[in-house]
Formats: C-alpha cells, sequence, structure tokens
C-alpha cells in the first residue's frame, strides 16, 4: 500500500465478517487511513491476524467473535463497542452466507431461513442496536455490502439473491429514516470477487470462463472494493445517502 492517509482519522469503524476476503481488505483500508477498528467474525483466531495487521499501521484494534445472526451476540458486540471505544462513526455489514445452491422452490425452509437470518435480519438487527452510537457521531456512515445478485438473479442463487435484495432495499428505507439524525446509509454491491465465499463459481479452473462474462475480462479482487468503501466511509460522500454502487467490472451493464 502507498503512503498512510488520514481521510477516517479518529474515526471508529465496526466491520463484520472482517476476517478475510472483502470485509478484511475494508478494514486495513480504513486503518490505513486512521480508523480504529472493532472486527467481528465467529472466530476469533482468524480475526487476530487482521488485528495484528491494523496495529501494524498504528491503529487500535478489537476482535470480538460474533455469530451475526445472534441477537445476543449483536448486543454483546454493541455493547464491547461501547464500553471499550465509547464511539462508533462508522458500521460496515459485510458478513454474510450462501449455504445452499440450486432452485428456489427445492429449497428448504431451514436454508431459506439460515440466509435471510445472517444476510438480512443481522444487518437490522446490528443498525438498530448501533443506532444510538451512531447517532452521537459527528460523521455516522453505514455501509451494507449487497451484491449484484441483488440487482438481477443470480443463477442457482435465488435465496442469496432475495437476501441481497432485501438488503438493498433496507438501505433506502434506513436512508430516510435515519437522515433526520445524521446517519447516512449505503450500498456497496460487488459483483464476482476472489474469495473464499464465492470460489465455486471461479476455482478449480472456472475463473477464465467466469471472466469471460466480465466486461472488463477478470474477477474482481477484495482490495477492488476499498477505495468506494473509503468514499462512502468518510466526508467525500457526505451528501451521498441511499445509493448502490456497483463494483463488477461492468457485469450489470
Ligand atoms: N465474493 C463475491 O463474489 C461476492 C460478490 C458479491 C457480494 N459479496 C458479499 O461480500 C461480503 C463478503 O463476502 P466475501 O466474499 O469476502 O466472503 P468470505 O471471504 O467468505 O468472508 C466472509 C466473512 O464473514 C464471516 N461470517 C460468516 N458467517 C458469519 C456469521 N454467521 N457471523 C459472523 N460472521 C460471519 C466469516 O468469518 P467466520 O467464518 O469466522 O464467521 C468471514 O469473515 C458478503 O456480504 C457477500 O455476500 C461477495
Amino acid at each position: 500500500m502507498t503512503e498512510l492517509g488520514g481521510r477516517l482519522r479518529d474515526r471508529v469503524a465496526l466491520i463484520t465478517g472482517a476476517s478475510r476476503g472483502i470485509g478484511r481488505a475494508i478494514a486495513l483500508g480504513f486503518a490505513h487511513e486512521g480508523a480504529d477498528l472493532i472486527l467481528a467474525s465467529r472466530k476469533r483466531q482468524d480475526l487476530e491476524t487482521v488485528v495484528n495487521d491494523a496495529e501494524h499501521l498504528g491503529r487500535r484494534a478489537l476482535a470480538v467473535a460474533a455469530n451475526l445472526s445472534s441477537e445476543a451476540d449483536v448486543n454483546e458486540l454493541c455493547q464491547r463497542v461501547e464500553e471499550e471505544f465509547g464511539r462508533l462513526d462508522i458500521l460496515v455489514n459485510n458478513a454474510a452466507t450462501n449455504p445452499y445452491m440450486g432452485p428456489l422452490c427445492e429449497a428448504t425452509p431451514e436454508v431459506f431461513d439460515k440466509t435471510l437470518d445472517l444476510n438480512l435480519r443481522g444487518p437490522f438487527l446490528l443498525i438498530r442496536r448501533c443506532r444510538d452510537l451512531l447517532r452521537r457521531s459527528p460523521a455516522a456512515s453505514i455501509i451494507n455490502i449487497g451484491s449484484t445478485a441483488g440487482l438481477r438473479p443470480s443463477p442457482m442463487l435465488g435465496i442469496y439473491s432475495i437476501s441481497k435484495a432485501g438488503l438493498h432495499m433496507m438501505t433506502r428505507v434506513l436512508a430516510r429514516e435515519l437522515a433526520p439524525e445524521k446517519i447516512r446509509v449505503n450500498t456497496l454491491a460487488p459483483g464476482l470477487t476472489r474469495t473464499r465465499f464465492s470460489s465455486a463459481l471461479w476455482a478449480e479452473g472456472r475463473e477464465e470462463r467466469a471472466a469471460s462474462l466480465i466486461p472488463l475480462g477478470r474477477i474482481g479482487e477484495p482490495d477492488d472494493m476499498v477505495e468506494a468503501a473509503l468514499y462512502l466511509a468518510s466526508g467525500d460522500s457526505a451528501f451521498v445517502t441511499g445509493q448502490v454502487i456497483v463494483l463488477d467490472g461492468g457485469a450489470t451493464a
């Protein structure tokens, strides 16, 4: 990375699903720009390497193990933020799951619930619980990580697509609802990106075909998401709320 910047100096950011992939890239991008971090995912050990990386950038970082589909864990996570940092400026709802690939009508109610519980109810719970902290920030920004699957159905990913379309709409609903409190709410919608989550779509010889469907000729990298996240987190986007920024190499053009 280039020289350390200060676009998020004195800000505190909570990022879910920060142990790897897109969440990790955004967390380190924020640390690089001066933010202190609370990093959440289920496996605390995996978060510790990201904590170390952020500390090497001179930032304070805290790892909290939490299953974001559990209300008790969400409450405990927010309590830790209050106790340890006493403030919150940026919330990135990034953790998500996709336990099922196949036709919607052949899915079980259990996989439907599991997907919606984390991808849609999780951000709802976290935003609801963090609202008081965020409204006290002079520059509050919520960034939901949606997906191009939320814009048009992704074959065999019906439940996931529904969950992300719901998250995009939640962004718009909350942008209006929280605007009087000066809390901005936006979505980043990545297209296919090289992470463990999506490996079934690009690993084991599938990458060339996947890339051929993308006008810019390659799949995304987690670092491709960082500048847009910084834009939405910082004062550069002070007049932007309720929007979806698509980062997909032109796949939905
Ligand atoms: N990769 C893509 O092609 C792509 C495309 C569009 C959108 N997205 C979106 O980008 C976001 C990040 O995905 P990614 O590709 O970076 O995935 P990833 O590399 O698999 O990372 C997922 C992260 O979420 C955490 N997580 C999973 N279940 C959790 C739970 N129940 N509670 C708390 N944390 C949980 C994981 O850690 P633990 O396992 O330790 O919990 C991990 O830190 C997701 O919202 C995804 O829908 C990805």
